[in-house]
């Protein structure tokens, strides 16, 4: 039972409420209560005060600029992980031995290949049709394929499901790529690890044999791991929300995929290198410093900020690394939207607007740019971007399913609508 109450005074009442504390972060009022108690909501649009679940998965520091993974750090498992040990630890809580880290990535190897009706679902989209919009689409279709692992009451089904789509949404993101550009799909190999299978059936032709650069793999590989899982943003609550309902688990997901689309959160990185690439060259900065500190101007300097951290992303600073080294493994070190991003950033961190509002480069800053180098069209970024946090949703949805204090999410509202009026024939009208 919690230590400390919080006193709630209205009138001449006073009400209490526990204070409940995690292993760390701040603690929280439990005001679950609240209602039955005084009759009144809290009220908090954006959830800027809110911790909508308790959790055991990601934590991150805003002030610090950590990010923890079942409480390891992120630079940490980026230098010596691999996304597939992240993932297993994501999903079951520890790093794996060599054993079950093998036998985790074999069940996630067979499942790469999707169902071969799949084929004719993409064959209804326009050929240019933007990947998100495919993925979307066809992550939700997932359930109309595997309706076998859709009772969301049984474990084993919930496994299966987790295991398909952390194999198959490489493919699906792929499929969309071959999709747009008019190239045939490539079938996934067994053969090719996580990252190398994905770059494989991105960018192999039948024509000819495609050799994955061991470099760039590594890189593919780490974006994957920066972009995994980050506490309850706006996908992961929205997947969450949509779990609540007892909705299958591609449904979830596929409502994942859709609210990251969004340019205010995964669309971001698109959104970024459209902007470096607008901006151009290192002159041009001072320009758009002005538009994006003018309260007029809806412009804004994306891949920038963030609601939690209020310093540097820890992830942009990895990111920002691995950027240098792909551009000079691949002989483009002097790539112009680079030298654009690192001297926007420079100048913006020295602006009082952005220092007094702690606006940091985030995660979306950088990475557009190794994946643009890699040959990466923009439109695919976000489907990356969703293909490495779907096992992060997977994580925080079974975590949910599986917590005895579940309930239907269902927020109320402060109402400033008409009170009860009497309908009026057209007639009278
Ligand atoms: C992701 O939640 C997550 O964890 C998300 C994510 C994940 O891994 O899941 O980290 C991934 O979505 C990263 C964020 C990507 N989005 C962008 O880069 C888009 C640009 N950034 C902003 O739109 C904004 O910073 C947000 C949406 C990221 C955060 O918005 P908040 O926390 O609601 O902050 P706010 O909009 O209230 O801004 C506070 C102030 C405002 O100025 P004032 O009204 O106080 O004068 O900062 C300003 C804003 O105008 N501001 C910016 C800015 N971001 C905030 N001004 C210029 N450029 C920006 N990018």
């Amino acid at each position: 039972m919690s230590e400390t109450t919080a006193k709630l005074t209205l009138g001449d009442e006073t009400y209490e409420f526990p204070v409940l504390s995690g292993t760390v972060g701040p603690d929280v009022i439990d005001i679950r209560s609240l209602y039955a108690k005084t009759g009144l909501f809290t009220y908090d649009p954006g959830f800027t005060s809110t911790a909508a679940c308790d959790s055991a998965i990601t934590y991150i520091d805003g002030d610090k600029g950590e990010l923890l993974y079942r409480g390891y750090p992120i630079e940490q498992l980026a230098a010596k992980s691999s996304y597939i040990e992240v993932c297993y630890l994501l999903l079951y809580g520890e790093l794996p031995s060599k054993a079950e880290l093998a036998d985790f990535e074999n069940r996630v190897t067979r499942h790469t290949m999707v169902h071969e009706q799949m084929h004719y679902f993409y064959r209804g989209f326009r050929r240019d049709a933007h990947p998100m919009a495919i993925v979307t689409g066809v992550v939700g279709a997932m359930a109309a394929f595997y309706h076998d692992s859709t009772d969301i009451s049984d474990p084993m089904q919930r496994e299966i499901a987790s295991i398909r789509m952390v194999a198959k949404l490489p493919t699906i993101a792929a499929m969309a790529y071959k999709y747009s550009v008019g190239q045939p799909f490539v079938y996934p190999r067994n053969d090719l690890d996580y990252a190398s299978n994905f770059l494989h059936m991105c960018f192999a032709v039948p024509a000819e044999e495609y050799k994955v650069d061991p470099v760039v793999a590594k890189a593919m590989d780490r974006i994957f791991t920066l972009h995994a899982d980050h506490e309850q943003n706006a996908s992961t609550s929205t997947v969450r929300l949509s779990g609540s309902s007892d909705a299958n688990p591609f449904a979830c997901i596929a409502a994942g995929v859709a609210c990251l689309w969004g340019p205010a959160h995964g669309g971001a990185n698109e959104a970024a290198l459209n902007m470096l690439r607008e901006i151009g060259t290192v002159d041009r900065i001072p320009e758009f410093i002005e538009r994006a500190k003018d309260k007029n101007d809806p412009f804004r300097l994306m891949g920038f900020g963030h609601r939690v951290y209020k310093n540097y992303d820890p992830r942009a600073a990895v990111m920002q690394e691995s950027a240098r080294e792909v551009l000079e493994l691949l002989g483009v070190e002097n790539n112009p939207t680079l030298q654009v991003a690192q001297e926007l950033e420079k100048i913006a961190l020295e602006d009082p607007y952005f220092v007094e509002r702690k606006l940091y480069p985030n995660v979306d800053f950088y990475s557009g740019i190794i994946l643009d180098a890699i040959g990466f069209p923009t439109s695919m970024f976000t489907a990356i971007f969703a293909l490495s946090r779907t096992v992060g949703w997977i994580a925080q949805w079974k975590e949910m399913i599986g917590d005895p204090q579940k309930k239907i999410g269902r927020p109320r509202q402060l109402y400033h609508g008409a009170t009860t009026r009497d309908y009026v024939d057209i007639a009278q009208r």
